[in-house]
């Protein structure tokens, strides 16, 4: 019997994940982004929020902007910390099999060729923020899709932090996003400025970006 029961709930979860990430896909094609609160599992979120709280200060590091020798830390632009998940705790595991499901769904529907994943924890402090961006530039052909999650179980509109996603480099107002544990946002690397309004308290989120194999036109180049 309990494998029963065991196996129906199993089935629930994977209907509910096959529509969610349905979902996000035709949120893609239609506007090229995607804010779906209450998207990932609940398990899942728990044991990211438990595994981030648990991981001691030392193992973050001040954010940079750029990857290898272009490296730089500039603060006017950002000033989180970060560490990124490699898949050796249990949590962070489970969490790159779950993005590795998202993009094998959204390869099925959508043809993005998306090839590799990478992701870091975030830790906004107080006073923390992240200034108008991109993440990937026309023609760099590497980030090609951004997903954010957050792990902030309460959040208030007092206590500022949000995501803010611009539709082009025009728009000023833009669509304010709460960091609430569960929220999951996806677009369009190239397409979306967006930035991170001051915390006023301690904010956790993970950020990844799905990327195309660029080592196919000749250039070496690793994840991260
Ligand atoms: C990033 C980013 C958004 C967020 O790390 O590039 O835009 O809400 N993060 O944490
Ligand atoms: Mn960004």
């Amino acid at each position: 019997m309990a494998a029963v029961r065991r196996v129906s709930s199993t089935a629930g979860e994977s209907d509910f994940k096959q529509s969610l990430f349905a979902r996000i896909a035709d949120d893609i094609e239609t506007q090229g982004y995607s804010i779906r609160p209450a998207a990932l599992p609940e398990a899942l979120a728990g044991s990211l929020l438990l595994h981030q709280q648990a991981m001691a200060a030392e193992k973050y590091s001040r954010a940079g902007i750029g990857r290898g020798e272009g490296y730089l830390q500039n603060e006017f632009v950002r000033t989180d910390e970060i560490c990124w998940i490699t898949g050796n705790s249990a949590a962070g595991s489970a969490w790159l099999e779950w993005t590795a499901s998202l993009k094998d769904f959204l390869n099925r529907q959508l043809f993005l060729g998306l090839f590799s994943f990478e992701s870091h924890f975030a830790h906004y402090q107080p006073g923390d923020y992240y200034k108008r961006h991109y993440d990937a530039f026309r023609g760099e052909a590497n980030r090609v899709l951004s997903v954010v999650a957050y792990l902030n179980p309460d959040w208030g509109n007092a206590d500022g932090g949000e995501l803010v996603l611009y539709r082009d480099d025009r728009e000023r107002e833009g669509i304010k996003v709460v960091p609430l544990l569960g929220t999951l946002v996806t677009f369009l690397s190239e397409e979306f400025p967006h930035e991170v309004l001051p915390a006023n308290r301690d904010r956790y989120s993970i950020a990844g970006w799905f990327r195309v194999n660029s080592s196919i036109t000749g250039r070496v180049d690793p994840p991260r």
